[in-house]
């Protein structure tokens, strides 16, 4: 019988996307910091996890939907804040934000969106959340803050690993830039020339480096507590002090998160970095982790550890890649319906049922 090209799994859809997106496009998405050897460590500490399965349970009605920060979600996996869809596909983050609502999930727009937050909002009933950058223009930041709160968006995750962008060497060699029919959307008009314009001329790493604030501290996050009601997550936590400080700030949750391995290499994989986190916060914040998910196993690994809900990043990209909002939305399915496998064969029916023996 004939073998079909169409992905039957995550990894298989990221392998048609390469072989479908312009090189500096796929290598941008695909890239880690320096070595890439957290890249690597994020999919491999998965590996390396086993699950112990319980028997005789009655698995016919399964349950994964959930609730996050007050919002009902369909599976207990959302999408990640990931730049510039356009490069992807010519809908960008529209398609995205259809995928996310037909898949009754979450989708967190990114800072570095080539679609405005305005654009997104008025295209979908999808419950969005915006990830921020705090820029040294505190105005600027604000006003951002402002426009996303009035458009409906339900969270803000502050990104707090990126003082600097990461080195992704692929990106040098490339001299990566913006495409010229595409710009920055998110900030709106404000600063959007300029920032498109040093994100083409020069570099993203120009683009942060003047731009975003390297003085940023928790007085700062602090701060945008003070001019927004949203509930904020901060993104990028790796450390059981810091997930402590964060809880003791009052913060609505946090994010595992090392930016998909693109920031400083060699940090552990987000799966090992959980176990002690959940452990000090999980009853006084909602924990979600990203970076490496690619099975509907991981998922239930994850969730075993202690993260209330997973996202996933490259995979929505590939699939945006492959056919636009429907691929993104057939990533979804596959690893919603991967999930749900596993939850039967490990003899859970609702997802409060993931508990750590699964893996210990
Ligand atoms: C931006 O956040 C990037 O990782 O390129």
């Amino acid at each position: 019988m004939a073998k079909t090209n169409t992905p039957i799994n995550l990894n298989e859809f990221e392998s048609l996307a390469k072989s479908l997106l312009d090189k500096p496009a796929y290598d941008y998405y695909s890239s880690g910091a320096n070595d890439e050897i957290t890249l690597l460590e994020n999919l491999q500490a998965y590996k390396r996890i086993r699950l112990y399965p319980r028997i005789l349970v009655d698995v016919e009605n399964r349950d994964m939907s959930t609730t996050v920060l007050g919002t009902k979600i369909s599976m207990p996996i959302m999408i990640a804040p990931t730049a510039f869809h356009k490069l992807a596909c010519a809908g960008g983050e529209l398609s995205t934000a259809k995928a996310a609502y037909n898949n009754q999930t979450i989708m967190v727009l990114s800072s570095l969106s080539t679609t405005s937050p305005e654009d997104v909002a008025a295209s979908t009933d999808a419950s969005l959340w915006f990830q921020l950058y705090i820029y040294k223009d505190r105005e600027l930041t604000k006003s951002v803050i402002q426009r996303v709160e009035q458009l409906g968006y339900k969270a803000l995750c502050i990104t707090v690993d990126a003082p600097l962008l990461g080195r992704r060497e692929k990106d040098v060699h490339n001299r990566f830039s913006l495409p010229d029919d595409m710009t920055i959307a998110t900030v709106g008009d404000y600063l959007e020339k300029e920032m498109a314009e040093s994100a083409r001329n020069s570099s993203l790493n120009v683009y942060f480096a003047s731009l975003l604030d390297q003085s940023v501290t928790w007085k700062d996050v602090e701060w945008i507590r003070s001019i927004s009601n949203l509930p904020i997550i901060l993104k990028g936590v790796h450390r059981r002090d810091d997930a402590i400080k964060a809880a003791e700030y009052g913060f609505d949750g946090i994010i595992v998160s090392n930016h998909g391995a693109r920031q400083l290499d060699t940090v552990p994989a987000t799966i090992d970095l959980l176990p002690a986190i959940s452990e000090s916060v999980g009853d006084k914040l909602e924990i979600f982790l990203d970076g490496g998910i690619r099975r509907g196993t991981d998922v239930i690994k994850a969730m075993a550890l202690g993260a209330k809900a997973v996202l996933i990043g490259r995979p929505i990209l590939w699939g945006l890649a492959v056919n636009g909002s429907e691929g993104a939305s057939k990533v979804l399915q596959l690893i919603r319906e991967e999930t749900d496998l596993a939850m039967a064969l490990c003899g859970i029916s609702n997802i409060s049922e993931i508990t750590r023996d699964i893996i210990h």
